[in-house]
């Protein structure tokens, strides 16, 4: 994980693959800290697209002005097709030669640290991966910038369909995004009393939703949401609520997917502070020799975790979480 340290004149920055709120401050934090370190740094634009197609240009300490409070990145971000071919990583690195550039900080979710990952074995870029994702699915950190925020957002709104779905005493199935995981699903579900949490990673039969409705319905309760996370085998919250619909068909139901409003937004204070933190560490390890990993946090702890093993080992949702929501729902 520690290599021998090269002398590190220039670095270059990009986000990529989804936004995510906080992406700014860290791009802020990577420029600050190379700043601090005596070292030029390097705007890529759009992601690896930017890297392809020579859309480089330096950042001066104005680039960085009012960006920490930002939602967004205003680096731009795009999912490359062309980095995953060879000659697109061809192409990539002979622009990052033509500037200098000795090394990067690639922000963004599994897929970028991937091409980061690849393009450090192919190339001997030294990269480090700051996880940028609302989505919290990287192993090698408890929490990944944006996902705060996002929850955030996700129980803000869940909140106001709350208060209409208690004037009409209606069903509501919200769904949250995540892609696969559903660490989002279970705390906007958690934060926003929700009647059940569906999630992909555990079976959540349509029948014990039944169960658990009827139960509250004797229990008076005035409303229920429930939070559905893309991307379950049994559908998502519209194809879920038709099957219960056929069970319950008294039950005034609705679907509101949240959708790409999830991704928007000022970065929460928290998500500010942690891709501040996650910035600054990410341009020491380089200095320090640290490529080809990903810098998370642990425990309140900066750790570097291998690139390979942040996109390959499986973060679980925790079984503990689930457990209390299910007490808090009945
Ligand atoms: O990875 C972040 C994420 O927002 C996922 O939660 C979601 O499944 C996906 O990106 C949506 O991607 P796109 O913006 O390309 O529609």
């Amino acid at each position: 994980m520690t290599d021998q340290p090269i002398h590190i004149k220039k670095i270059g920055v990009l986000t990529s693959g989804g936004d995510a709120p906080g992406m700014n401050a860290a791009i802020r934090a990577v420029v600050r800290a190379g700043f601090y370190y005596k070292l030029e740094v390097y705007g890529i634009y759009r992601g690896y697209e930017g890297m392809i197609n020579n859309d480089i240009r330096k950042l001066e300490n104005k680039s960085i002005a009012h960006v920490l409070e930002r939602g967004g990145t205003f680096l731009k971000s795009a999912r490359s097709e062309e980095f995953k071919t060879i000659e697109g990583r061809q192409k990539a690195y002979d622009n990052l030669k033509s500037h200098g550039i000795d090394a990067l900080v690639v922000i963004g979710g599994d897929g970028s640290l991937t091409g980061a990952h690849l393009f450090y074995k192919e190339f001997g870029i030294p990269a480090v991966g700051l996880p940028g994702t609302i989505d919290n699915d990287l192993f090698g950190t408890d929490l990944t910038i944006g996902f705060d925020t996002a929850c955030n957002t996700a129980i803000e709104a869940i909140d106001k369909i709350r208060d209409t779905a208690t004037s009409h005493d209606r069903l509501f199935f919200v769904e949250v995004m995540g892609r696969d995981a559903g660490f989002i699903a279970i705390n906007a579900g958690i934060g926003s009393a929700a009647a059940a949490i569906l999630i992909p990673e555990k079976k959540f039969p349509v029948e014990k939703l039944i169960d658990r409705l009827k139960f509250r319905e004797k229990a008076k309760k005035e409303s229920n949401v429930v939070i559905v996370a893309e991307g379950g085998k049994s559908g998502g919250a519209q194809e879920i609520s038709e099957k219960v619909k056929k069970i319950l068909p008294t039950y005034d139901i609705k679907v509101t997917i949240l959708g790409h409003l999830q991704r928007g937004g000022a970065p929460s204070s928290f998500d500010r502070i942690l891709a501040s933190k996650l910035g600054v560490s990410a341009v020491e390890g380089l200095l320090h020799g640290k490529y080809d990993v990903m810098v998370g946090i642990i425990n309140n702890k900066i750790v570097f975790t291998p690139i390979k093993r942040a996109i390959v080992d499986d973060k679980q949702v925790d079984d503990e979480d689930l457990r209390i929501a299910g007490i808090l729902s009945t």
